[in-house]
């Protein structure tokens, strides 16, 4: 009998995890690996959010919690979610976990039958399709264009809805592409959910504070009241408050679907940290000024970012409203050759090539599902990133183009990548509208 469960096949490593994993290694080999791979911040957690920690280490809060959240660090989310969006909640409706991650999990798990259709936008954040698959259900993927930002529209949507759609995951600002739907763009798909009432809405909104150039952000559930009961908002500390280590996620919904999460969640980890709870009441609660600077900082870095990669051969680099990743394309580099004679056919051996030949890390597109991309992360420090661009912008300049006899005779160098969601999990894309990413139905590619 195989050790293993049969369940584990349908989902994969977090490609992400994957690519700090390969700079770590490379860098305890001695390289030297600028590592613009995975999504943290690299400020400090604030430091009156750290002498909250130890102020309720010292005052013993070092016990078990309620499962789902201490009723201190539920209170200080409903006056988040006043406060910030809008959206009257109480502590029923507020659901604690192990960071933004476990809260979906759970949401998914506590939800989906199988067979259940989960529509995600691409290019999606990576843990999204491989959550729904674990709950046997399907993602429905729709393809946001880089022509229009790499959003989707209400047309898109409301061709990939169907009576098996559970779920709509909505993700504004995004990971990977840092786009973020205006009022209007978000307005066009909640009008859409609202002749769908069978749809239900996930609204992952972490990277809600980092918005630049004036942008405003607005949840779904904000701009459009009547879908306030069958909207599930997702947010966490992790990135506003630069506190990914402490794994303080939350959402706020339908009081029966808080209850199964917790169920789900009493089963599994039981109670978030009760010091990163803590923590956690402490920065919701707090001043919330310091995001200014970090803002101002992010925006600096994503325009430095931007500008030097829109200089290095056969890249194009748009500029996204939020978060603290750029989604560039390197379309301009598949079909070339590398010094040492290697054809880049995906952006997944771009973004290899970039790794071994100049030490820069970062995740290709085919992971979230739009090639042929790569993902950087602003968010470290300027010197590192303008040093990541400079090699980027030298290990693009010695591509050539492949050679004339290596060439079938008649060939054209146009290669299509299929790579990422789509050609690892037949059955899995349905709906595509960018030109160099193909949709498959079930099977095919
Ligand atoms: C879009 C998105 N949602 C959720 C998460 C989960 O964050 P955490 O589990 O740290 O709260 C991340 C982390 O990278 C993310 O990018």
């Amino acid at each position: 009998m195989a050790l293993l469960a049969d369940r584990l096949k349908r989902i994969k490593p977090s490609p992400t995890l994957a690519v700090a994993a390969k700079a770590k290694a490379l860098k305890a080999e001695g390289r030297d690996i600028i590592d613009l791979g995975l999504g943290e911040p690299d400020f400090d957690t604030p430091d009156f959010v750290k002498d909250g920690a130890i102020a309720a280490i010292k005052a013993g809060q070092t016990k078990y919690t309620v499962v789902d959240g201490t009723p201190e660090l539920k209170k200080a989310i409903c006056a988040k979610f006043k406060r910030e969006n809008g959206l009257d909640y109480v502590p029923e409706q507020v659901s604690v976990g192990n960071g933004g991650k476990q809260v979906l999990f759970n949401a998914l798990l506590a939800s989906v039958n199988p067979g259940d259709e989960v529509i995600i936008p691409a290019p999606y954040w990576v843990s999204y399709p491989d959550m729904v698959m674990f709950a046997e259900g399907t993602p429905v993927i729709v393809q946001g264009a880089q022509e229009n930002g790499f959003k989707i529209t209400a047309e898109q949507l409301q061709k990939a809805i169907t009576p098996k759609t559970k779920w709509v995951i909505l993700n504004s600002p995004s990971n990977p592409t840092g786009a973020a739907y205006t009022v209007a763009e978000m307005k066009a798909l909640t009008d859409v959910l609202v002749k769908n009432p069978h749809v239900y809405v996930m609204s992952d909104d972490i990277y809600e504070h980092l918005v630049y150039d004036g942008f405003s952000f607005k949840t779904p559930a904000q701009i459009e009241p009547s879908l306030y009961e069958r909207t599930l908002t997702v947010n966490g500390v992790s990135k506003a408050y630069s506190m990914t280590g402490w794994r303080i996620g939350y959402a706020a919904g339908p009081k029966d679907l808080i209850k199964a999460m917790a169920l789900l969640q009493s089963q599994s980890t039981s109670n978030p940290c009760s010091v990163s709870q803590a923590a956690a009441v402490t920065a919701l609660n707090g001043y919330q000024s310091f995001l200014d600077g970090w803002r101002k900082t992010y925006a600096e870095r994503r325009d430095l970012v931007v500008g030097l990669l829109n200089k290095a051969d056969g890249i194009t680099c748009p500029k996204p409203e939020g978060a603290f990743y750029v989604y560039a394309s390197c379309a301009g580099a598949i079909g070339k050759q590398t010094p040492s004679g290697k054809v880049i056919a995906t952006d997944e051996d771009f973004v290899t090539y970039l790794l071994e030949s100049e030490g820069v890390a970062c995740v290709h597109g085919g992971a979230f599902g739009l090639s042929p991309y790569f993902r950087i992360s602003y968010a470290t420090s300027t010197k590192a990133l303008e040093d990541a661009c400079t090699r980027i912008q030298r290990a693009c300049s010695v591509l050539r183009k492949r050679e004339a006899e290596t060439a079938p005779r008649g060939a054209i160098f146009i290669v299509i990548p299929i790579s990422g969601g789509c050609r690892d999990r037949p059955g899995f894309c349905l709906s595509s509208t960018f030109g160099t990413h193909q949709s498959h139905a079930a099977g095919a590619g």
